[in-house]
Order: structure tokens, then C-alpha cells, then sequence
């Protein structure tokens, strides 16, 4: 199994709102379905961040940190059908693609405890990858039981399906190719060991961004390794040609930052 995170960065432009690029997405769906052909055995969740669709109306209404009045639940649902009508095109441009993606809402089954997934549904994503299919997850607004509700973002919704789906790649992909060190360069490998060498150089977020920038990613990303041994993950571009088709045939090799135990 292999987890294909297009992030917000990617897809949209981070810095407008509700700003889809159309040309990317077509381009990427393009690549993974090419990649499903060559290997026609490869089993594929993808999902796909906000960006410049679910983070600026979460912020406007601090939805992460949680909900409570009439007014923070209406943006909770506002939040929401942000996230879906993004999710809408990404569906879309697979399926014109070939690739038979399968919308899963991850707020239909997410609950939080203070911001922390502590049940989903896998087995549906389970079915879907037995049917055949490309089951598409996404970052998400979840229910929690002591903050009302809050933001689930896409890896901490594969990271809540990893246990049960056992993926042995998760590749996150980007607008940057890959994690960089303060001379602008590609970092080819980070591991619990150089982890605070390469700290200074990671930053936040270009645009507005709810669920943290490089540093809490590369963090969550290193604990997730550590938490599931035989799982690698690698950052990649996908704003280059081929390469998310790479990442997808070849995941040991194609480049970026390498993220492993
Ligand atoms: C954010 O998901 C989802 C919402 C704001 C609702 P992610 O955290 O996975 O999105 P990106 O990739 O950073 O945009």
C-alpha cells in the first residue's frame, strides 16, 4: 500500500482564496494513472490538503483550536464544504483520468479527543482498495469530545489509517522539492539523528496554514516513522514533470527527502 498525500501547497495557490491549480491537478492525475498502469497491482490511497480552500475559512474561525458558539459551528460546516468542493475537482480530474477515485469523507467517521484522532473508519478504505479503487481522503473537520470539534489534516488522517492499512511508503508532495537546509539545498535524508542539525532551517508555512508548517510536519512525519517501523516516507515536488509518477514506481529511489527511522 502506498499513501499519496497532494498537499494544499500543490494544488492550490496558497496565498488566494479558494484557488484551484487546475493545470497541476490535471497533470498529477495524469501521472498516477499512468503509474497504476505500468503497475497495475499498486494499492493507492490518496488524499489531498487544503490549502487555499479549507485554511482560510478555518482560520477566520479558529476551528483547530475548537468549536463552541453557533457562529464556530457554522464555519466548522463552512470548513467543510470548502474541503469538498476541493475534493470535488481532485475526484473529478482522476476520474476523466482514468483513475477510479473514491471520495471518503474522513468527518463521517474521525472522532477527537482534544485534537487527536482516536477512531476511523478504516475498513471501508480497505474495501475500496480490494474493489480495485483509489479511495480519496482529505484534511478534514472532525467532531472531538472535549474541544467540540477541530481540523484533522491529511497525514494525521493517514496517520490514523496507517495501523490498519500498513503502508510501506507514504509520499507527500509538494510545491518545494523536498525539505531544505538554510543554503536553499535538498536535505536527501532525515532520521531521528540529524533531526536537530537541519532544525534551524526549517520554517512555517508560505500562505496561511491551520495545521503548522515544515517543522511540525517533519516532527509528526519522524514519530510516524518510529511508530510504524516499515514504514519510509519521502517529500517530493509534484510541480516538476514525472516526478509524482516516479515517487509512485520507484519510491526508493526518486529523489527529495527521505524521511526514515
Ligand atoms: C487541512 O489539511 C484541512 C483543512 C484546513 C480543513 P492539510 O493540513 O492536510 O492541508 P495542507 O496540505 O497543509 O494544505
Amino acid at each position: 500500500v502506498i499513501f499519496l498525500k497532494l498537499g494544499g501547497s500543490l494544488i492550490t495557490d496558497k496565498t488566494g482564496v479558494e484557488a484551484v491549480r487546475q493545470n497541476v491537478v490535471r497533470r498529477v492525475a495524469m501521472e498516477i494513472a499512468t503509474a497504476r498502469q505500468a503497475n497495475p497491482g499498486l494499492r493507492l490511497v490518496v488524499g489531498h490538503g487544503g490549502g487555499s480552500f479549507g485554511h482560510v475559512v478555518a482560520a477566520k474561525f479558529g476551528t483547530r483550536q475548537g468549536v463552541e458558539t453557533v457562529e464556530q459551528w457554522h464555519g466548522f460546516a463552512e470548513v467543510h464544504a470548502a474541503m469538498v468542493r476541493l475534493n470535488r475537482l481532485v475526484t473529478e480530474a482522476l476520474l476523466a483520468a482514468g483513475v477510479p477515485a473514491l471520495s471518503l469523507q474522513p468527518s463521517a467517521s474521525a472522532l477527537c479527543e482534544n485534537g487527536r484522532i482516536t477512531q476511523i473508519a478504516a475498513a471501508p478504505v480497505l474495501a475500496a482498495l480490494d474493489a480495485g479503487l483509489v479511495p480519496v481522503i482529505y484534511g478534514d473537520v472532525a467532531f472531538d469530545s472535549e474541544i467540540g470539534g477541530t481540523i484533522i489534516s491529511t497525514e494525521e488522517v493517514m496517520m490514523a489509517l496507517a495501523d490498519e492499512l500498513q503502508p510501506a511508503w507514504l509520499l507527500l508532495a509538494g510545491e518545494v522539492p523536498g525539505v531544505l537546509d538554510l543554503q536553499g539545498e535538498v536535505i536527501p535524508k532525515i532520521t531521528a539523528v540529524n533531526f536537530d542539525d537541519i532544525k534551524p532551517a526549517l520554517g512555517g508555512s508560505r500562505g496561511t496554514d491551520v495545521t503548522g508548517g515544515m517543522t511540525s510536519k517533519v516532527k509528526s512525519m519522524l514519530a510516524l516513522v518510529d511508530a510504524q517501523p516499515s514504514l519510509s516516507i519521502r517529500i517530493v515536488t509534484g510541480l516538476e514533470n514525472g516526478i509524482v509518477q516516479a515517487a509512485l514506481t520507484a519510491p526508493e529511489n526518486a529523489g527529495g527527502t527521505l524521511i526514515s527511522r
